[in-house]
């Protein structure tokens, strides 16, 4: 028997089945809300008692990376790792990696500045599609079929100027069925 930290910032019907599923197999399962834990530089890994094994479940992206990093200062076993979150939290970073390991990806063009995404634009030409390399629940994706539509939207980029305002993430548009595709690989 192990115990398990469920840390969590939102209880959803996830983390609700996960501490189920936990005890069922008889582990001991405690839920932590990040939202009330406190770290320093000084901190040893004798302050906490996050048990043998963490589940990072935070909603917050930023929050759970940057929690995890914590834990993993303390080498607390943490699940996902931080560089498993990293990579899997922005899409240009899994992109690059699924190429790399030869899992087949649609064409992904990436530039840093409006005017190189335009350069692979006009190369590449429409529909293409933009997303933020860091985000969920589809906002921000956006189909790029003509000029103007990619003017308004640079435009807006260059208003917010958030830092992943910066980079450009263009994938070629995939023919689907009216439902979602998703691959989950292990
Ligand atoms: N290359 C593409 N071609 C066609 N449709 C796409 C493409 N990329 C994304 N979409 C559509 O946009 C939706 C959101 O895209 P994506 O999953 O990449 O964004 P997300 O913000 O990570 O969303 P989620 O949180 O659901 O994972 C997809 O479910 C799909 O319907
Ligand atoms: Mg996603």
């Amino acid at each position: 028997m192990s115990k398990i930290s469920i840390v969590f910032d939102r209880v959803r019907a996830e983390e609700k089945m996960l501490q189920k599923e936990a005890e069922q197999l008889g582990h001991d399962t405690t839920s932590i809300d990040a939202k009330i834990t406190r770290f320093s530089t000084e901190s040893k890994k004798t302050d906490y008692d996050f048990g043998n094994v963490v589940l990072e479940r935070c909603v917050s992206y930023f929050r759970g990376i940057h929690f995890t990093a914590c834990l993993e200062f303390l080498d607390i076993p943490v699940i996902n790792t931080f560089e498993v979150a990293n990579n899997c939290g922005n899409k240009m970073l899994t992109s690059l990696l699924l190429s790399k390991h030869k899992v087949p990806t649609p064409k992904t063009y990436f530039s840093f500045s409006a005017e190189a995404a335009r350069e692979n634009l006009d190369k590449v030409g429409y529909p293409l599609v933009i997303k933020p390399i860091i985000g969920s629940w589809g906002r921000s994706v956006v189909p790029l079929k003509d000029k103007d539509t990619v003017d308004a939207l640079f435009e807006i980029r260059e208003f917010t100027d958030g830092p992943h305002d910066r980079i450009f993430y263009l994938q070629e548009m995939v023919k689907r069925p009216p439902r979602d595709l998703r691959a989950i690989i292990v």
